[in-house]
């Protein structure tokens, strides 16, 4: 089985929310630490499955103009917000497929290919699939990062999920109100904490998310084993390297993993260091600008994704200096108008975040 359009489950009311764990940079150099010969992002062939409304996909093509970006979703509201905000941003180099991951077929294979909350909420068919796809379609030196729920530390949670759907079931009025009544007979403070956790994501997020209709949490060694199987490897964790274990998984009550896999024909080298560290963000620029991809989140009050695809949120008033930051005000200007629109803001520290974190042109 898999997503048909008209699901309950809606890609479109999932928050478009970016993850580090996606910044393609990082990972190559991860892999290129561990001696792979990854390609230069720049000018490379980079595909997300399962890419939702292209959060990812357009902070990274926007980043690389030179770059091939291509996502693929089986829901039709969200490619739809993807290509309109590709249009909007003026995003000339990304290209957005409304299909299923089984029957999209690549016209070339990918340096990149991302899996970022895909893995544990499709059937196994489909993570199969998934494996299947990234090995047959990864070039020589490509990598692909698969993000997936660890069981280790999904397990005391899924038997939350389970009480709370009995609840729910019985004739609780949602999830939440479900949670709250869990919550008043809940057994230990571990429970207790889970539930608050669980309360504090929210009913949309949590529909996606804990109570979505498929939510599979694997172990390391699974999806290792699986993929190799399919004539990939593991490399280890995207942003680290670090090669972990599901022994120390279990011990760790660890619930999340981004694993860098590659294909098991490639030859590992000598491991190259990265060149240099990374630039401090912290000139300030005397006349502010938001690229026109951030410059649209503001306006549509998405979260902006930061140098690191981190995502921050803003609030109306800040959103409001921020339309300003269209290279036409200068600072002391900004300032001023931040008094006026965003009374309780501190400009200077919270201006000087927004550089640090990469925002500005
Ligand atoms: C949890 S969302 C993640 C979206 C995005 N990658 C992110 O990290 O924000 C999973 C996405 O996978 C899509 N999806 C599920 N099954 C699929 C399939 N078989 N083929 C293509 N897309 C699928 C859903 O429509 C949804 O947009």
């Amino acid at each position: 089985m898999e997503f048909a359009d008209d699901d309950a489950w809606q890609a479109a009311d999932y928050p478009p929310m970016s993850h580090p764990s996606a910044d393609v940079a990082v990972n190559r150099t991860v892999a290129r630490a561990a001696g792979l010969d990854v390609p230069e992002p720049s000018v490379a062939r980079i595909l997300e499955i399962g890419c939702g409304q292209g959060h990812h996909l357009l902070s990274l093509a926007n980043r690389w103009p030179g770059a091939h970006c291509v996502g693929l979703d089986v829901s039709a509201r969200a490619i739809h917000l993807a290509r309109t905000r590709a249009q909007r941003a003026a995003l000339k180099n990304a290209r957005f497929y409304e299909v299923q991951l089984s029957e999209f077929e690549a016209d070339a294979p990918f340096d990149f290919i991302i899996a970022h909350g895909f893995f544990s909420w499709v059937p196994d068919e489909v993570k199969v699939g998934l494996i299947d796809f990234i090995a047959k379609n990864l070039t020589p030196g490509g990598i692909a990062v698969v993000s997936f729920n660890v069981a280790a530390g999904w397990k005391e949670r899924m038997a939350v999920v389970e009480k709370a759907r009995v609840i729910w079931a019985a004739g609780a009025e949602d999830v939440i109100q479900a949670l709250a009544i869990l919550r008043t007979v809940a057994e230990t403070e571990r429970e207790r904490a889970i539930i608050d956790d669980m309360l504090a994501k929210g009913a949309a997020v949590l529909a996606h998310d804990d109570f979505a209709p498929v939510m599979d949490a694997w172990s390391l060694g699974a999806v290792s084993k699986l993929a190799e199987g399919h004539g990939l490897r593991w490399l280890g964790d995207s942003q680290t390297g670090e090669r972990g274990t599901d022994a120390a998984d279990n011990a760790a009550g660890r619930t999340f993993r981004s694993e860098i896999l590659y294909r098991a024909d490639a030859v590992l080298g000598e491991g190259k260091k990265p060149a240099g560290g990374a630039a401090l963000r912290t000139a300030l620029p005397d006349f502010p600008k938001l690229d026109a991809w951030r410059m649209l989140c503001v306006r549509e009050a998405l979260p902006v994704p930061d140098a690191d695809l981190k995502p921050c949120v803003f609030t109306f008033p800040q959103l409001k200096v921020m339309l300003a930051m269209d290279g036409s005000h200068s600072v002391y200007q900004l300032s001023l108008h931040a008094k006026e629109v965003a009374s309780d803001l501190d400009f200077v520290p919270w201006f000087r975040h927004v550089v640090e974190r990469g925002l500005l042109r």
